[in-house]
């Protein structure tokens, strides 16, 4: 066999979320195919990191008091956990904040200058002038220049879809301070793609032929059609490869770039560089050569696994940024869909948006999981769905029921009968069987066909169980004379348990350590899948491998991904998670209803309320009175004052409440708790008075 050097990657996770199991899906995926190359004797490295830098990672440390080296510490150790939960074995997990990242994106960027390939120009941006800050499109909100939905962000309409640039945005606002942003002029870095065009149209359609001979194309071919969209320009000039701009002004947390003092380098040129970082710090950690992995030209293999929302990157921006600074190029970009949860996007109020934190508190095992992705996974750009009730019958029915049930079934008989020996089984034609697939697994691994592979993996476990049940070991245990029969039997099995186990091993790598110990190996490796035990080898006694899901587990899950009712429902303190639909409260009478006295009433003056990020104080006339009510709708309103003269509705009998050191609120003013994590105020249709009853 010739030993390949494979790199392999998957995105790295942005150091201001949890992981969750969007995320998993791709990390499973990666590791499954890192686990089978190991297993088939390759050398292998899986690496990852944080990606650390960025105007949100910065925005975010400063909400919660931290310095953003802290933070992305904090989350690093978080992230870590979470995924080392489900067994995903990197080689190395580092951070894009590291010296290695530095200097290796210094010495790209530098490399790429030199090369004529980096340009400065001029632009004009949005500018926040109390925060004193440039404004990323996301950081700017306005209405909708199509049709005019407020609080969108700034590069497209969440209500109708278009796209437009910040700066098209009508009265437009910046998302960090409230503040109406201005158009300021700076200087700014562009990586000159456009030139690169050449290359890029040949990479993209391009192969690589590996040592093994085998060819494989860069790119999936529906990543292809994509990227042919971006690369040749439509009849009407559209289309086509902009030059990417790659600097960002300070306040930023990044690196700064050599030469710029006060300009660093957009988070998205440090990124991929990442990858390199991480296997760099590796190859110092564990003494491998990484220029053979780098240098133009390198023999060796390098993998991104990423989700096609980042293709753009991994195909266009990456491979040119290698190629023109006189580094090798990716083996292959392989992009998978998104994962939505029974059917929909995952969501928050629907407890769906599923953490790995939570799934590992609740107690439910990480290989279910693996396992039920795995069953969904192929090599397209598909989005896979995990319907929960399948999840439950699919794990219990194929894993338990199939697979597991082998080695409970046959174990007892061994050690109670046979002293835990098993028997010569060579030729025995179910193991044949099960050992004649063992290429064409390989090759469904090999080329990311999980479901594939493991559909092929249940086909034997069905044939293994139909042995089961057409030999009765049972009956035979209980028959005179049978005796050799019954280790006969109970050794094949014990030896399809080992296939099976083996096949499964990249996607049950915990499972397949325990049955190693059952097994009485040293270790699993691919040979398991067509080698026999040995002759009189024992078995150690066996201990159950694998519990089944239990639908309250499931439940439990889904609760504890629910934010809680109160935080839903009450716009005085929190805003609405996204998602949508909270689920309806519990009935209410119309007695009940009647005890909520419901009134419209006029601002006379709104504002912010000093002290609080919350609150909004409101003087209100209710007709018969006027008073003072805080609403924590802040975030929503960062422009108080407009709101005065309109009408809102109010609870006019709610007790009043004291606001820490703000005063006191004399009511509950009504708002709508949007998908987006915005409160809307309820209108009432003209011609409604203060004091006017609403019910
Ligand atoms: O989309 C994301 O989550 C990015 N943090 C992925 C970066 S992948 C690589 F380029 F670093
Ligand atoms: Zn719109």
């Amino acid at each position: 066999m010739i030993q390949r050097k494979i790199l392999v990657t998957s995105a790295l996770p942005y150091a201001n979320g949890s992981i969750h199991l969007g995320h998993m899906v791709e990390h499973i995926q990666t590791d499954i195919w890192v686990r089978f190359q190991k297993l088939r004797g390759h050398q292998c490295h899986y690496c990852c990191a944080d990606d650390t830098h960025g105007t949100p990672i910065m925005l975010a440390a400063e909400k919660q008091n931290l310095t953003p080296e802290a933070l992305i510490e904090k989350v690093h150790a978080e992230h870590l956990a979470d995924f080392g939960g489900f067994y995903i074995g990197y080689d190395n997990y580092y951070s894009t904040h590291s010296p290695e990242n530095q200097q290796l994106s210094e010495q790209i960027y530098l490399a790429l200058k030199a090369n004529g390939k980096i340009e400065s120009r001029t632009i004009a941006q949005l500018f926040d002038p109390e925060k004193h800050m440039f404004l990323p499109d996301r950081f700017v909100k306005g209405e909708c220049p199509k049709c005019r939905a407020r609080d969108q962000y700034g590069d497209n309409c969440e209500v109708c879809g278009t796209t437009y640039a910040p700066t098209e945005l009508i009265n437009p606002y910046s998302a960090v301070s409230g503040a109406a942003p201005v158009l300021k002029e700076s200087e700014h870095f562009f990586f000159k793609l456009g030139e690169c065009a050449d290359f890029l149209k040949q990479w993209t359609a391009g192969s690589t032929t590996l040592s093994d001979g085998r060819t494989r194309p860069h790119l999936q071919p529906e990543a292809l059609n994509k990227m042919k969209e971006w690369l040749h320009p439509g009849e009407n000039g559209e289309g086509g490869l902009a030059d990417w701009d790659i600097s960002r002004d300070a306040p930023y947390f990044g690196f700064e770039i050599p030469g710029a003092p006060g300009k660093y380098f957009y988070v998205w040129l440090d990124a991929p560089v990442g990858y390199m970082a991480s296997f760099k710090n590796l190859c110092s950690r564990i003494g491998l050569d990484y220029g053979e992995y780098f240098q133009a030209g390198s023999q060796t293999e390098m993998y991104h696994f990423i989700g096609k929302d980042i293709l753009y990157f991994h195909a266009l921006f990456w491979p040119a940024m290698l190629e023109f600074s006189g580094h090798r190029t990716p083996t292959g970009v392989f992009a998978h869909g998104f994962l939505t949860v029974d059917g929909q996007k995952m969501s928050k109020s629907r407890g769906t948006f599923i953490t790995a934190r939570s799934y590992l508190e609740q107690g439910l095992n990480p290989e279910w999981m693996r396992y039920y992705i795995a069953a969904k996974l192929n090599s397209r750009i598909e989005d896979i769905d995990l319907n929960l009730n399948d999840f439950t019958a699919r794990v219990n029915s194929d894993l338990v029921g199939k697979y597991i049930n082998i080695a409970a079934r046959a174990a007892g008989f061994i050690a109670k009968r046979f002293e835990g020996r098993l028997k010569n089984v060579s030729g025995s034609p179910l193991l044949q069987q099960l050992a004649a697939q063992s290429e064409t697994i390989a090759a469904d691994y090999e080329t990311r066909e999980y479901a594939r592979a493991l559909r092929e993996i249940m086909a034997l476990a069905d044939a293994v169980n139909e042995y089961v049940d057409s030999n009765k070991p049972w009956d035979l245990a209980k028959q005179e004379g049978q005796g050799e029969r019954l280790h006969q039997v109970c050794s094949e099995l014990i030896n399809a348990f080992a296939m099976l186990t083996a096949y499964l091993a990249p996607v049950l790598p915990q499972t397949a350590q325990n049955a190693a110990l059952f097994l009485n190996l040293p270790e699993i490796t691919w040979d398991n899948t067509r080698g026999l035990l040995p002759e009189n080898h024992t078995i150690n006694p066996y201990r159950h491998l694998m519990q089944r899901v239990e639908q309250k587990q499931v439940d439990n899950l889904i609760k504890a991904n629910k934010p809680s009712i109160q935080t839903a429902a009450n716009p005085d303190t929190a805003a609405a998670p996204d998602g949508r639909y909270e689920k309806v409260a519990a009935q209410a009478g119309f007695d009940d209803f009647l005890k909520i006295d419901m009134r419209v009433a006029k601002v006379l003056n709104c504002q912010a309320v000093e002290g609080s990020t919350k609150l909004l104080r409101f003087d209100l006339d209710f007709g018969f009175e006027q008073r003072v009510i805080f609403s924590g709708i802040a975030g929503s309103y960062p422009n108080p004052t407009e709101l005065n003269g309109r009408m809102v509705v109010a609870v006019a009998n709610f007790a009043p409440r004291k606001m820490a050191k703000f005063g006191v609120s004399e009511g509950m003013i009504l708002s709508a708790a949007g998908t987006d994590g915005k409160l809307r105020l309820l209108d009432v249709h003209e011609g409604a008075q203060p004091g006017d009853k609403v019910g």
